[in-house]
């Protein structure tokens, strides 16, 4: 039966596509529910890149050869597909790829930032922001004398909009966001915030590594101004992110690398850039990963996007159900009922996160622990570390089932 057709996903239809979790660990199949750091990959998108390098390989804008152009059109092409996967009407002249979400952000940082910002200008981000996104603008704005200013979290792992109609202003250049907290599973208001942005003449950043993969992302719906997100978060490869930018915005931003690709005349005095999007592709681009992430998203679209956001939602409802009938856990974010992503952060009393996930690595459970990449989060939460379950289109009840089990026994052998 075809996906599109039933309101549920045919999971054990589709683990057959991931032989990866077949694998066993002590003879314990694992589980595995670190999703949120990177997803497993389907033979779809294994098959597209073994069949680029056995079929396709060469390099790309370079050769007047039959392969150069037939791996041009197939890189060029994915552009378009990624471009239509997030509602980029603009298609590929939107749409650069990068190394990953980080290297999107560090790119509009250096290229836009380091140019436009000064003194008088701030920054606006979220007390929820990953490094990714924090550290970045945090560096751009000490190079530039540029101010961060943080819209506070609340308690119930909401940001306080009051507090970010206060702090977003005429100063403010740009906004930088997370759609959905990788920590706290928040979804976060992100077209009310490109509302309050652009009423301001700023700029928003989404950083969208964590909804993109897992919730139908709409660029324009949200009115965001530059996107970004990673391959290895949504069935995709390693290696390749996206930048999603406004044309008329990317058009006017110096390039961030310079080199070949990226050129159109160079002589010993100066040189003119490339059209978009390779003005920001310098070097020879990643064209595999490219064009298996494009795959990507026809596996991701045959599935439907809809339907993955209910099942990890629902996933994530029933983690934190399981987990709050226990008095010794403590979870993160929304509670029960409210809308969230689908990952669950929490610690037991008095069990180090790292302890936690080791013994639950001991039955075969992969989780992720630690500060996920947002240390002024935790401080603020008052914990050095959390655990963090997160889930993907292969996940199910019963894994869930098995995770609480495994924590059971942790429970048990720090009694
Ligand atoms: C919300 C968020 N932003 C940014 C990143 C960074 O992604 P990457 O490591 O692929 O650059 C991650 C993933 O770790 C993330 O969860």
């Amino acid at each position: 039966m075809g996906h599109a057709e039933s309101e549920v996903l045919d999971v054990e239809r589709l683990r057959e596509d991931f032989p990866i979790l077949q694998r066993e660990f002590g003879g314990e199949q694992v589980v595995y529910l670190d999703n949120a750091a990177t997803t497993q990959t389907p033979e779809p998108v294994v098959e597209t890149i073994a069949d680029y390098y056995r079929t396709t390989n060469a390099n790309v804008h370079r050769g007047l050869h039959q392969l150069s152009q037939e791996a041009s059109v197939a890189y060029e092409d994915a552009h378009d597909r990624v471009a239509e996967f997030i509602g980029a009407s603009g298609e590929r002249e939107e749409i650069v790829f990068t190394k990953n979400t980080t290297e999107s952000e560090n790119l509009v940082a250096y290229a836009w930032g380091l140019n436009e910002l000064g003194p008088e200008d701030e920054v606006v981000l979220t007390e929820m922001e990953h490094h990714a996104s924090l550290v970045t603008w945090q560096q751009i704005a000490k190079k530039t004398g540029a101010t961060c200013r943080y819209i506070r979290v609340d308690e119930d792992g909401t940001l306080d909009m009051d507090h970010a109609r206060e702090i977003i202003t005429d100063d403010t250049a740009m906004v930088s966001v997370v759609h959905v907290s990788n920590t706290l599973g928040t979804v976060n208001p992100v077209s009310e915030l490109a509302d309050i942005a652009h009423d301001h003449d700023s700029y928003i950043f989404v950083d969208g590594a964590q909804s993109v993969p897992n919730r139908p992302v709409d660029v324009e719906a949200i009115d965001a101004d530059f996107l970004a997100f990673s391959g290895h978060k949504m069935a995709g490869p390693t290696g390749i992110g996206v930048l999603y930018g406004k044309k008329h915005i990317l058009e006017e931003m110096e390039p961030y690398l310079y080199g070949g690709e990226m050129i159109k005349k160079v002589t010993f005095e100066d040189a003119s850039w490339n059209d978009l999007p390779w003005k920001f592709e310098a070097g020879t681009p990643v064209i595999a990963q490219g064009i298996a992430l494009a795959e990507a998203c026809d596996y991701l679209d045959n599935i439907g996007m809809e339907r993955i956001q209910r099942h990890e939602e629902q996933l994530a409802q029933y983690t934190l159900e399981q987990l709050r009938e226990e008095g010794d856990v403590e979870t993160y974010g929304p509670s029960v009922g409210t809308e969230r992503g689908g990952l669950v952060s929490f610690n037991l009393d008095s069990v180090h996160a790292h302890d936690l996930s080791s013994i639950l690595n001991d039955s075969a459970v992969a989780i992720r622990a630690g500060d996920h990449c947002t240390q002024p989060l935790h401080d603020k939460m008052g914990v050095p570390a959390s655990a963090r379950a997160s889930f993907y289109i292969y996940n199910t009840r019963e894994e869930v089932d098995k995770l609480v089990s495994a924590i059971d026994d942790a429970r048990q052998l720090f009694a």
